[in-house]
């Protein structure tokens, strides 16, 4: 779960790392009343989870309250790369001597923690990357030794920063890897980190990226949620413990381990090609025990996709036997009635299939087609979405 700035920001702050005074305002009199707070010069940044907001001019400076409610009219609202402003940050104005960058990810490929970091930090960072990597040290961390202060200042000299700043830029460091580890985050990025006239080290932005894997370990991580943004079916789905996540395309997949949904969303994109170019709607494995309950839950929420015009229901019979994800479906269509409306192509295998197959047949629903293979599955369904356009 990526956090907005100002979310990245409490955490900092819940962590010792120094990050300036700052309030969320949602209207131009709101960010009127906080730069009233706040006091003096104002910085007014629109809070969207992506990069650039400065370059695209969602970051303004305010001399006086009334100039903070302006500002705080021409953000809100503003589109900056597809992420509509909801809200702002006012924030106390930083003076700059200097810009840095610095970073603690996840590092997948490697299989390790990395540190990044650069003197030469703010808005051009990923030109910098790009031109002039040398300039952004990369270190990897040991997760079970972690980064102690000599650690952080052997990076920050690899960052080439600055000896006046080193000490105190290292106390952060330490700092924001507490916050890392602790909050068990995939990513803490700082840009810029700034040294101030008098060698004060801030954090004036913040992006953090949370495993959500881990919530269960962070009660309060719950209330981070941007309700507002989440996808309402994959809201909905969450709400009844299902694991589905939501694609582009017109063919609503359900099945049972996620190894045979990955499996089934290639066969379908596959045979989609063969039939106007459709593709999977959704991921959305119901685990092992489809019971009727969950069947109907899954339905629900793809037959609640607009973009889907038919599903396709793949399950392997294992523990739980294929007579009883048979029962399951119909079970499922009978509590979901006329609410059900889009084709059903059924493929299941494994474990007393014979059987499932046979409820199937007997239950002779309307919008059921048994098909006995994978593929030739995939192929019906992918007909039926193209047909249903
Ligand atoms: N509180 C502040 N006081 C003074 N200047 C600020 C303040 N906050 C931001 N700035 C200036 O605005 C620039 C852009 O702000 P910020 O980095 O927060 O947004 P951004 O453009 O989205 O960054 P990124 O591209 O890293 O996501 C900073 O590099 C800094 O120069
Ligand atoms: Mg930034």
């Amino acid at each position: 779960m990526d956090l907005y700035e100002y979310q990245a920001k409490d955490l900092f702050a819940a962590h010792q790392v120094p990050v300036l005074p700052g309030e969320v305002a949602t209207t131009p009199a709101e960010a009127r009343a906080a730069a009233e707070r706040i006091g003096g010069q104002v910085v007014v940044k629109a809070q969207v989870k992506t990069g650039g907001r400065g370059k695209a001019g969602g970051v303004k400076l305010a001399e006086n309250p009334a100039e903070a409610e302006e500002k705080a009219k021409a953000i809100l609202g503003m589109d900056i790369k597809g992420h509509t402003v909801h809200r702002v940050l006012v924030t106390a104005a930083s003076d700059i001597s200097e810009e840095y960058y610095f970073s603690f990810l996840l590092d997948r490929s490697n299989r390790t923690f990395l540190a990044m970091a650069s003197a030469e930090g703010g808005v051009e960072i990923e030109q910098l990357a790009v031109e002039r990597p040398e300039a952004l040290a990369k270190v990897a961390i040991d997760p079970i030794e972690g980064v102690d202060k000599a650690k952080a200042t052997e990076i920050l000299k690899q960052g080439k920063f600055p000896e006046a700043v080193l000490d105190e830029a290292a106390e952060v460091v330490v700092k924001l890897w507490d916050t890392f580890t602790a909050e068990d985050a995939s990513l803490v990025e700082v840009n810029p980190l700034v040294r101030d006239p008098q060698d004060k080290v801030i954090a004036l932005d913040g992006k953090v990226t949370l495993d959500e894997n881990a919530g269960f370990r962070h009660e309060a991580h719950g209330e981070l949620v941007d309700k507002q943004a989440e996808d309402p079916l994959e809201a909905k789905a969450k709400a009844k413990d299902l694991n589905y996540v939501k694609l582009e395309g017109q063919v609503g997949i359900i099945g049972n381990g996620a190894g045979l949904v990955m499996s089934t969303l290639d066969v379908v994109a596959y045979a989609g090609e063969k039939h106007s170019g459709v593709k999977p709607a959704n991921f959305l494995d119901i685990g092992g025990g489809a019971s009727a309950e969950v069947m109907a839950a899954g339905l629900d929420v793809i037959l609640g996709d607009q973009d889907v015009r038919s599903v396709f229901v793949n399950v392997f019979g294992g523990i739980t036997a294929c007579d009883a994800v048979a029962n399951g479906i119909v079970e499922a269509l009978k509590i979901l009635g006329d609410e059900a409306t889009k084709p059903l192509v059924v493929r299941l295998d494994g474990n007393n299939v014979e059987e499932g197959r046979r409820i199937l047949a007997e239950a002779n629903h309307p919008l059921v087609t048994v098909v006995d293979t994978m593929d030739n599955a995939a192929d019906k369904a992918a007909e039926l979405a193209a047909a249903g356009a």
